[in-house]
């Protein structure tokens, strides 16, 4: 078990630089995931973690002791990739034993071993067969199997669930959380599904043009994204967001299309515009009320339980989710609670805090 440290981390492949400056501490543990777009640097991070790449600049350290120029075998770490990387001609049971074989170990441990792992994966019955006698479900249990054997001191996972199908995923995803409550050790975690890392993650570090935009644990990222980029990266559908118009500073008064979206409780607001943010489940969608904005229905999309559902007024379009169907064409009443809605500067993306009275 391990904490990871990165320290003032660049990278660059010759002229092209993925990120530049990253500081940021796994705790010893931790479920930790890096969460970004494709293209982003999360596998190299990831890499640059496990050794496989070289930093440009900066120092990683494991605990205390400083592996930045440590080889891949001397750190003491276990690798999952999206592709399983089996050996397709050895059974289950050598495919895990792979690792132990490989240290020499007795093989009468090796046999004890690799019954534990597979007893607490749900192995047991399949350690005869070769990778291509299984589902991919089980062939990526396979491969965290061998992963979990050899009790690195940090697991490295990059999207090992990607190339599950989605209702595979969300079971693996159950049992990639119980296994880390089991065995406690550091897990270090790429994808670039946001609600896989949300389900997952102790905590999530946000990656986006080379920069960590927000590193904190999923609710407090869900309620409080500190930029315009991680508010619409996190939830499904994202958030909606607006251009306003300050019309009054003081007892702040905003824009919204023709209307006005008064502020009631919230101090005074130093910007001429800003945008505003709202997130779907966070829209109350009426058939009568006198508060609420008068909209027209563009869109129902049943989910089953919910409903996702296109608004329009005033040219503005906003998504919204609601547990009651509306037809397409309805004229609806729309609220925004106060304390549901975010701001955003309008230059900057960054999170304006709203101070309250
Ligand atoms: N070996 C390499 N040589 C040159 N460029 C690379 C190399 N590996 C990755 N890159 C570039 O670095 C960036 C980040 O890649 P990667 O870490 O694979 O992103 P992600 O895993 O987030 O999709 C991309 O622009 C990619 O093209
Ligand atoms: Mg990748």
């Amino acid at each position: 078990m391990s904490s990871i440290r990165l320290t003032n981390i660049t990278k660059r492949f010759r002229d092209i630089k993925v990120f530049e400056n990253i500081d940021l501490t796994i705790h010893d543990g931790e479920f930790f995931t890096f969460l970004g777009p494709s293209g982003c640097g999360k596998s190299t991070l990831l890499n640059l973690i496990a050794g496989l790449e070289e930093v440009s600049g900066g120092k990683i350290y494991f605990d205390n002791q400083d592996v930045t120029h440590l080889p891949p075998a001397k750190r003491d770490v276990a690798m999952v990739f999206q592709s399983y990387a089996l050996y397709p001609h050895m059974s289950v049971f050598d495919n895990i034993a792979f690792p132990l074989r490989i240290k020499k170990m007795d093989k009468g441990l090796i046999k004890t071993e690799v019954e534990r792992v597979a007893s607490v994966l749900g192995l047991h019955d399949l350690l005869d067969r070769k990778p291509r006698e299984l589902s991919g479900g089980q062939r990526q249990r396979v491969a965290l199997g061998r992963a979990i054997v050899r009790k690195p001191r940090v697991f490295l996972m990059d999207e090992p669930l990607s190339n599950l199908d989605a209702r595979l995923r969300i079971e693996m995803r159950a049992e990639l959380k119980r296994l880390h409550q089991k065995l406690g050790t550091t897990i270090v975690y790429v994808t670039h599904d946001q609600a896989e890392a949300m389900a997952l993650s102790e905590r999530i570090a946000i990656l986006n043009n080379g920069v960590v935009q927000q590193c904190a644990d999923p609710l407090s990222i869900y309620s409080r994204p500190a930029n315009t980029f991680v508010a619409s990266f996190i939830g499904t559908p994202p958030m909606n967001i607006i251009e306003t118009v300050v019309i009054e500073k003081s007892s702040p008064v905003l824009s919204l299309g023709k209307k006005r979206y008064k502020l009631a409780r919230a101090d005074t607001l130093n910007f001429e515009r800003v945008l505003l943010g709202v997130r779907p489940e966070d829209i109350e969608i009426k058939p009568f009320s006198r508060e609420g904005i008068e909209g027209i229905v563009e869109i129902v999309e049943p989910e089953g339980a919910r409903f996702l559902i296109d608004l329009v007024f005033d040219g503005i379009s906003l998504k919204a989710i609601s547990d009651e169907s509306f037809k397409s064409g309805d004229k609806v009443y729309i609220e925004i609670p106060e304390e549901k809605i975010h701001l955003f500067n309008c230059d900057t993306g960054e999170r304006i805090e709203i101070t309250y009275k």
